[in-house]
């Protein structure tokens, strides 16, 4: 198997979500995903994962070719990404192991190639970052498992690699805001940009260093929560697959994010 509907961009705890697993080497107009693309089955729908940070973490969130990845999952047929990522939290009520599905974002990472049209007449909307019927389906499987989600949060992407400052977190909390995490940004807007169904699954792995006035955040702590928790997201990622609309049963606006846009080439 090489082709695959949905795709899912996580960590490394993912690859035994797939049965009879092929990794397939993928190459793009914009150079090469973070990895080669595993691609299987789950609970009989096709499924193509790609570690967003490479096999062993090769890539920080800075550095990873987020253009490569989503063209890469567009070119196996995906058309619909579950992107589960670690976040930290600006809430004292939203504690490390929360499962929190996001419904907007703020931009503040610098430097990232962070579109594909840098030629042409294509300005996509992006009031609503996230695809409504992904999320819906998502919190339905969490609900359905018995562990409700959190529905709804701003989460403020940062540019890393570096964990924020106590001024700058307590300053985004007093923004309103909920989660910030360093992978969200550009990888939603890409997604937008393929027209591609696009789902965050944020999974608290720590207080940033504004809401605890004792500790500041460590990679270790985030990595040690984030492994904790795998089983939880890979259950949650599991139970979504199945209830997720085939490509053409798609009711979302999604599919139709391009529509009235001059594109400079043809999307894979
Ligand atoms: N990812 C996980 N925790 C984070 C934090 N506190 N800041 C930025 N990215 C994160």
């Amino acid at each position: 198997m090489t082709g695959a509907e949905i795709g899912v961009i996580g960590g490394s705890g993912f690859y035994s979500l797939l049965d009879g697993m092929t990794d397939v080497a993928v190459t793009t107009p914009y150079g090469d995903p973070s990895d080669v693309i595993a691609v299987g089955e789950v609970g009989g729908r096709t499924v193509a994962f790609l570690p967003r940070h490479g096999r062993g973490h090769r890539h920080p969130a800075h550095t990873v070719n987020y253009r490569a990845n989503l063209w890469a999952l567009r070119s196996l047929g995906v058309r619909q990404v579950i992107a589960p990522a670690a976040v930290g939290s600006l809430r004292p009520e939203l504690a490390a192991g929360t499962v929190v599905l996001p419904d907007q974002l703020v931009d503040r990472t610098s430097g990232r190639p962070q579109t594909y049209y840098d030629s042409g007449a294509a300005h996509v909307s992006f009031a609503d970052p996230y695809c409504p019927a992904g999320r819906s389906a998502v919190l339905k499987a969490g609900a359905d498992g018995g562990r409700p989600l959190v529905d709804g949060a701003t989460m403020v992407v940062v540019q890393g690699p570096r964990f924020s400052t106590r001024a700058e977190s307590r300053w985004f909390a007093a923004q309103g805001w909920s989660l910030v995490n360093m992978t969200g940004h550009p990888e939603a807007v890409l997604a937008r940009e393929l027209a591609l169904c696009y789902t965050t699954i944020a999974l608290v792995t720590d207080y940033d260093a504004g809401v605890d006035a004792a500790s500041a955040v460590s990679q270790a702590e985030v990595f040690a929560v984030f492994e904790r928790n795998i089983e939880l997201v890979r259950d949650l990622v599991c139970r979504v697959i199945p209830t997720l609309p085939s490509t053409s049963a798609r009711s979302c606006p999604c599919p139709a994010a391009l529509d009235g846009l001059t594109l400079p080439f043809d999307l894979p």
